[in-house]
This record gives structure tokens, sequence and C-alpha cells, in this order.
């Protein structure tokens, strides 16, 4: 896997209180997991995410605005996510474009408010299975990729989840062939735009239905460089082992 950072990230979407906040003790407490950790839970949940990991894995949001403050009831923007602790932000996921109709254009401003705000994004891209029926999945990849990733970007603070639509939370997962000309063809279009060494350098993750069982296969990809993980990361017996498998690909 090149010399990328590789990440295992947890997105636990509308889900926890602090009574789960004991399902990051474990983790946490991985002495060499062989890749960045990463959890982001719901905003109420991040203040005390950072406090108890304490440094140990890194926190993020999932979603932010595009302002950085303002008359914008109930949003929250990258500078309070960052000030509350978090280090990354996950934008343009396919529950966020489906449920709240965001365009690229809208990840994209995001995704730039993000950067500007020191954060690290987790860029989602992804087809729907009609999409990928009718043989288009490449190029609403590249389309997506193309409209969300802000042009003068920065490199070092982008990374991209390829998340088929079909493949969250339904326990279908892509071949390892589909997944591998997926994260082939998005490191050859991010080649195109920002050169081969800076795309080189942009950690590539598969998220959909990732599990303890099916992580090994994925994470042996040449292109994958970790997961985005939704209802595995749950529960630390589940995801632990996925962090292994990662730290051990
Ligand atoms: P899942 O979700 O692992 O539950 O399929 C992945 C995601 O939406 O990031």
């Amino acid at each position: 896997m090149a010399d990328r950072r590789r990440l295992a990230a947890g997105n636990w979407k509308m889900n926890g209180t602090s009574a789960d906040l004991v399902e990051l003790d474990a983790l946490a407490d991985l002495s060499d997991p062989g890749c960045d950790v990463l959890i982001c839970p719901p905003a109420t949940l991040i203040g005390a995410l950072v406090a108890r990991a304490n440094g140990r894995i890194h926190v993020g949001g999932q979603d932010c605005h595009v302002a950085a403050s303002g008359a914008h009831t109930g949003d929250i923007s990258a500078a309070m996510l960052r000030d509350a602790g978090a280090t990354h932000v996950i934008l343009g996921h396919s529950e966020r474009r489906a449920d709240h109709g965001e365009t690229d254009a809208a990840v994209r401003a995001k995704a730039k408010a993000a950067q500007a705000a020191g954060l690290t994004t987790i860029l989602c891209v992804g087809e729907t299975l009609d999409q990928r029926d009718r043989g288009e999945t490449m190029a609403v990849v590249t389309a997506q990729l193309d409209g969300s990733v802000p042009e003068d970007g920065d490199i070092a603070a982008l990374v991209v989840a390829y998340e088929p639509v079909w493949a969250i939370g339904t326990g279908k997962v892509p071949s390892p062939d589909q997944i591998a000309e997926v994260h082939a063809g998005m490191r050859e279009r991010l080649a195109q735009r920002f050169g081969a060494a800076d795309a080189a350098r942009i950690p590539l993750l598969y998220g959909g239905s990732v599990k303890a069982d099916n992580a090994p296969a994925i994470f042996a990809l040449p292109d994958v460089d970790g997961a985005l993980v939704g209802g595995a990361s749950l529960k630390a017996s589940d995801f632990v082992p996925i962090v292994r498998a990662l730290g051990a690909a």
C-alpha cells in the first residue's frame, strides 16, 4: 500500500449516546494498531469521545456547514468541529446526498470550508445499483470526484471513500475485482487532475458492509488504503478485528 497513511474509519451515523462511549476503550487501548483509527460519532458525542480517547484515536464529524458561523439553525460549522477536537469530517456521504439533496457543488463547498478549518475531509462517492447495472459506475464515480473535490484542494487533507450505495448497510459487497477497478480508476482520475505524485498520496478507502470476515480480502487490494465502516464500527468487538486486519495488511 505504498507509503500512504492507512485509515480505519468508523461512521456511527445517527447512533450512540453517552452509554456507548465505552466502545472507545478497546480501540484506544490498541497499543500498535498499524494504521490510523478514526471514529465519527454524532456531533453530540464528539467532545466526550475526544476527552475519552485522549489523543489515542482520531475523532471526526459526519458533515459540516459551508459557512463558518451564522443563522443556520441546526447546522454545525467545520470550525466548530475543529474546536470540539475533531480532526476529520465525512462529506458527501450518500445518505446526505439522498436525504438532504447534497449536490457535488455543495459537497465541494463544504470540503473547502473543512480545509479552511484545518480538518481532513473524507469525501464519499459511489454508484447506485441501477447505475452499476447500466454500466455507469466509473462515469458516476468520476463525475462525483470531479465535482466534489476542490480544484485547489490540499491533497494532504484529503481522503476519498468509494462507497457503492447498494453495498451500504445491505451485507452486499462488490467483488475484489469490482473494488480494484474503481479504486484504480479513481487513482487515475486524481492523477490526471493533481499529478501522479500527489494522487499517489491520497488514501482511498472502501466502504459498504465491511466486516471482520471480508476485511482482509478487501485490504489486500493494491489501491485500498483502509475502510469507512458503518454498522461494524458501533461495537468494539466488531471494529477491533477490522482495525487489526488493516494493520496487518
Ligand atoms: P455500513 O456503512 O458499513 O453499515 O455498510 C458504511 C457507510 O455508510 O459508511
